[in-house]
């Protein structure tokens, strides 16, 4: 289990070396699903469920906003850290479940700005609302401008950006629990199975425990309404 761990280690490295980069995948071979799947609300803002991506939606028309590396079915290294740690996932043609992953520090703040996270003209998100571009880059640096936590209802959420889950796409805010620890995570990049997000949020909800490789660990995430977030409108 330890060696996997290590051999798998590079592979996540290089995927979140593509993030940057995405093209429409339509390579959907079928296969049928042995695991429990988890169906998300069509409108994606029902409540938490384990965390799954939609591996073919595309808001703009035509732009899959997926990892490319994450289109395909099966995706090898997804199937063998779940079944290696015997966890119920999600991986067929439409859709696959997230698990947490290291970004290193691809996404620390620094690394980003507002016109990187909102890079299309025809709007930046779908769900639960249409945003332009202009909106998406303001939601972002509000989002930045609130720091590195917010209470929200009594619930104290760990602030990051990153991977998107269900049909996420950029401009979207999620809220994400994991053991009781919760995050609200400002989507900046596509969306895929290798879920990464700042490092010191990783770490808040990962328990600081290091680097996830190797392990199967699912989320419950729920994407809400940026404008909900006090100080974001
Ligand atoms: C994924 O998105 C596609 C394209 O919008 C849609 O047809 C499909 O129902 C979605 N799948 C799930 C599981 O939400
Ligand atoms: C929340 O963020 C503030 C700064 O914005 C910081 O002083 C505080 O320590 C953080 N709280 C926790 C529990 O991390
Ligand atoms: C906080 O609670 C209020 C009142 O129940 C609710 O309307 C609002 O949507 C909640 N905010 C978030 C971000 O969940």
């Amino acid at each position: 289990m330890h060696a996997i761990a290590l051999f798998l280690l590079p592979l996540a490295v290089a995927i979140c070396q593509d993030c940057d980069t995405e093209d429409v995948n339509l390579l959907n071979v079928h296969r049928d699903h042995h695991q429990p799947r988890h169906r998300t609300p069509s409108a994606d803002t029902g409540g938490y469920v384990a965390c799954t991506y939609n591996k073919t939606y595309g808001y703009p028309d035509g732009v899959v906003q997926v990892d490319p590396s994450s289109t395909g079915t099966p995706l090898s290294e997804l199937d063998s850290r779940c079944s290696e740690n015997s966890v119920a996932y999600v991986d067929d043609s439409e859709e696959a479940s997230c698990i947490l992953n290291s970004p290193g520090t691809y996404y620390d703040y620094g690394n980003w700005y507002a016109s990187k996270a909102c890079p299309y003209p025809a709007g930046a998100t779908e769900y639960p609302t249409v945003t332009t571009q202009a909106q998406c880059e303001t939601y972002y640096n509000n989002f930045v401008a609130l720091g590195d936590n917010i209470t929200i209802n009594g619930t104290f959420y760990k602030l990051g950006i990153g991977h998107g889950p269900l049909k996420g796409v950029r401009g979207n805010c999620y809220f994400m629990e994991y053991e009781s620890r919760y995050a609200l995570i400002f989507q900046v990049d596509i969306r895929s199975w290798s879920f990464e997000f700042t490092y010191d949020t990783l770490q808040y909800i990962y328990n600081n425990q290091g680097d996830p490789g190797g392990t199967c660990l699912i989320p419950n995430v729920q994407i809400v309404d940026c404008a909900d977030i006090p100080g974001m409108a």
